[in-house]
């Protein structure tokens, strides 16, 4: 069975999903550590609290990204880790960890890229007033929120939504489609040419 990594920074509703979907087999892969840069992150508390190994890795106690970025990649190495899937992890990779692990880290963004980019996605797509937003999975590549996309859905805007509203309904898709992207991906059935991603059936 393959190995996943699941990075955290946050509440962790997305790596529920992916505990859930592992447990009921619906995803057929070894959840093997949960990585987090944040000791609060209520994600490492769903990740015990399903058995899982968690590592707590606090940026401030390297003396730079790269020395954290090594250290991080040592202990995914010895984990055997096959892919990382980012879920609400709040902190750009550097190009040199993106390349390790080429075309093996997954991304869920709360909007349709290539719209939105960045950390406070769900806020400008209120403040920018479009009718209709979604999610994204994707790649990640070494820029930010621009790798190539595996797989998108659609997320309507409605009258009177506010963050918190609209932020609901979108991880409710979310849930659904993150643990399909990344069974695609374990399964080898994404064919990678340039930066589209064909679904091989
Ligand atoms: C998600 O909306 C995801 O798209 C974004 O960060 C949020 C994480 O939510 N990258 P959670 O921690 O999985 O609940």
């Amino acid at each position: 069975m393959k190995r996943i990594a699941v990075f955290c920074s946050g509440e962790g509703t997305n790596l529920q999903a992916i505990l859930d979907a592992v447990r009921t087999k619906r995803l057929k892969a070894s959840l093997a550590v949960v990585v987090s840069d944040r000791p609060a992150a209520f994600a490492l508390t769903r990740a015990r609290g399903a058995g899982v190994e968690t590592l707590v890795l606090r940026p401030r106690e390297y003396p730079s990204r790269l020395d954290y970025e090594q250290t991080l990649l040592r202990k995914l190495k010895s984990r055997r880790i096959d892919i990382i899937v980012l879920a609400g992890f709040m902190r750009i990779l550097s190009p040199a960890f993106v390349r390790a692990y080429r075309h093996r880290i997954l991304n869920i963004h709360p909007a349709l890229l290539p719209s939105f980019r960045g950390r406070s996605a769900v806020r400008d797509t209120l403040r920018h007033g479009v009718k209709v937003t979604g999610v994204t999975v994707h790649l990640v590549d070494e820029g930010v929120d621009t790798g190539p996309i595996v797989l998108q859905e659609t997320v309507p805007v409605k009258r009177g939504d506010t963050e918190k509203t609209l932020h609901e309904r979108i991880h409710r898709v979310e849930h659904r489609l993150y643990p399909k992207a990344i069974g695609l991906l374990l399964q080898e059935k994404l064919r990678i040419v340039g930066r589209k991603v064909e679904i091989v059936r």
